[in-house]
């Protein structure tokens, strides 16, 4: 009797861990730093690739501004056996997953993998659908910290929200059975509506389909943009999509994003090559403002010092990490501005939150030329009270340019020829003051109002007045707003922990 008493319970506390929501696993409470060798390097993947990258985001000094994830993608596998386990493929990881995964972890970095809820990887190699209990079991003997879980060949198992929900609640329950935590990092591409269930069991939810190395090259294979940006019958929201795409897609629901659950705009293009420098810093500016996950997608092989100069920039690591954990919005967009041979040309104004009281704002200029912005008050605050009914429109602000500490090329290319251990990538940010997250977190930083976060100020917002900028072509200005007299002392919003 006690013994089946035991059992019932024993099955009703599984059944409570199985369901807990992984929005409440206590992961990504600030969006995930990383790496993912998908858009650079596609199925080229193995054991030394991956241990490479993991040794040079550590010498490269990006582990130290809070890059953390290495992430495997697609192409790794090689059938099951006959106990259905799947299989590594041993020609590409001739020591197995675990011995890979080992060896990240001795760098203190994390490990992640991937997989997709249906028969077949989108490479056609071994999916997890109908094997979801197995494979979590083979994750978390990996010791993998990250599943990215992708959609191709679902059986049919799409259409509603319902039916793809039930495909990816099955793998977020076996993930939460392994008892390993691990970030659930879903990409089913933005399909039935994943912006309305997906924080109910995961940390993460691509929301369109895969990005291209373009700024704004609209492209038919990227379906389901921004005149149905949330349909459930889009058609394969497929490739191809520009950072411009991307960025309408996800306009009408930017603010779906919390700690703990991120919309996913998918990984970096920094430094691939098909975009401007200028081009790369509005990519990275609007990733981190949304609270994307950031994972660097090029090849670190070959990484310019430009590129690393993007990517290591603390003041705007700053916002992505922010602990407030709100995604900044769009604010204003404007289409009647000159347009290039494809149609395209608008400019976006999107602004959010910050710990603190401040409030990021970001001027986009994707016209076909530069232009004169301007950026109100009354806009930028509209969502705490329109007609500058808010107290923020009625308070004067100090502006804080994001992109005027970036590092110098030169330090970049030491960085990235002379430094070969941890020790020394600390010793060249050292020697040039750039921010160290081992020796300071986000959190603590902001709190202490490092300024290597605030960035630099260059000028002020008057009360119910407006910003006025020239922003080139195809770039976007970057700012922290901070309340000038912090409205008589008080601060609009506190710390999350201080609420
Ligand atoms: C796509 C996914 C990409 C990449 C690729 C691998 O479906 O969106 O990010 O993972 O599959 O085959």
């Amino acid at each position: 009797m006690w013994k089946t008493a035991q059992s019932s319970i024993f099955i009703l506390l599984s059944l409570a861990a199985g369901t807990s929501r992984a929005v409440n696993n206590g992961l990504a409470r600030t969006p995930p730093l990383g790496w993912n060798n998908w858009n650079s390097l596609g199925c080229d993947v193995s054991a030394d690739l991956l241990l490479d990258t993991a040794s040079r985001l550590v010498s490269f000094g990006l582990m130290d501004v809070g890059y953390q994830y290495t992430v495997l993608d697609d192409c790794w596998s090689d059938g099951r056996d006959e106990n259905g386990r799947i299989k590594v493929d041993l020609k590409r990881f001739p020591d197995g997953m675990t011995a890979v995964s080992a060896r990240i972890h001795d760098h203190g970095l994390l490990f992640g993998m991937y997989s997709s809820a249906g028969h077949m990887t989108c490479a056609r190699g071994e999916g997890s659908l109908d094997h979801e209990a197995e494979d979590a079991r083979s994750f978390a003997e990996f010791s993998v910290d990250y599943l990215k879980y992708d959609n191709c060949y679902s059986k049919g198992r799409a259409g509603s929200a319902q039916t793809t929900f039930a495909r990816y609640e099955t793998m977020a329950q076996a993930l939460n059975e392994t008892g390993r935590p691990i970030v659930y990092s879903l990409c089913n591409w933005g399909e039935d509506f994943v912006m309305s269930w997906g924080v109910s069991i995961a940390n993460s939810w691509r929301i369109s389909g895969d990005i291209y190395d373009s700024f704004s090259r609209p492209d038919d294979r990227c379906s389901c943009t921004e005149n149905d940006p949330s349909s459930p019958w889009c058609v394969s929201p497929g490739a191809h999509c520009s950072v411009l795409t991307i960025l309408n897609k996800i306009a009408p629901y930017a603010d779906r994003g919390q700690p703990g659950g991120w919309q996913d705009l998918d990984a970096l293009e920094i430094g691939l090559g098909g975009m401007t420098d200028e081009e790369y810093i509005a990519h990275f500016s609007l990733w981190a403002a949304l609270k994307s996950p950031l994972l660097i997608g090029a090849d670190l092989r070959k990484l310019s010092p430009e590129a690393l100069t993007i990517l290591n920039n603390p003041a705007i690591l700053a916002i992505s990490q922010d602990p407030l954990g709100v995604p900044a919005t769009r604010v204003e967009r404007n289409t009647s501005v000159p347009k290039d041979r494809y149609g395209i040309g608008e400019t976006h104004i999107w602004s959010g939150p910050l710990a603190g009281g401040d409030q990021v704002l970001i001027l986009l200029n994707a016209a076909n030329t530069d232009l004169e912005m301007v950026a109100y008050l009354e806009d930028i605050f509209a969502g705490q009270g329109p007609s500058c009914s808010a107290p923020q429109c009625n308070e004067d602000w100090l502006v804080h340019d994001l992109w005027a500490q970036r590092m110098d090329n030169n330090v970049a290319s030491e960085l990235l020829q002379k430094s070969t251990s941890r020790e020394d990538a600390a010793r060249i940010l050292k020697g040039t003051n750039h921010y160290n997250v081992s020796s300071l977190s986000y959190k603590k930083g902001l709190e202490k109002l490092d300024k290597r976060l605030l960035g630099t100020e260059v000028d002020e917002i008057a009360a119910r007045g407006a910003l006025k900028v020239m922003v080139k072509r195809h770039t976007a200005k970057v700012f922290r707003l901070r309340p000038k007299l912090g409205v008589a002392g008080k601060r609009y919003s506190l710390f999350k922990d201080e609420l």
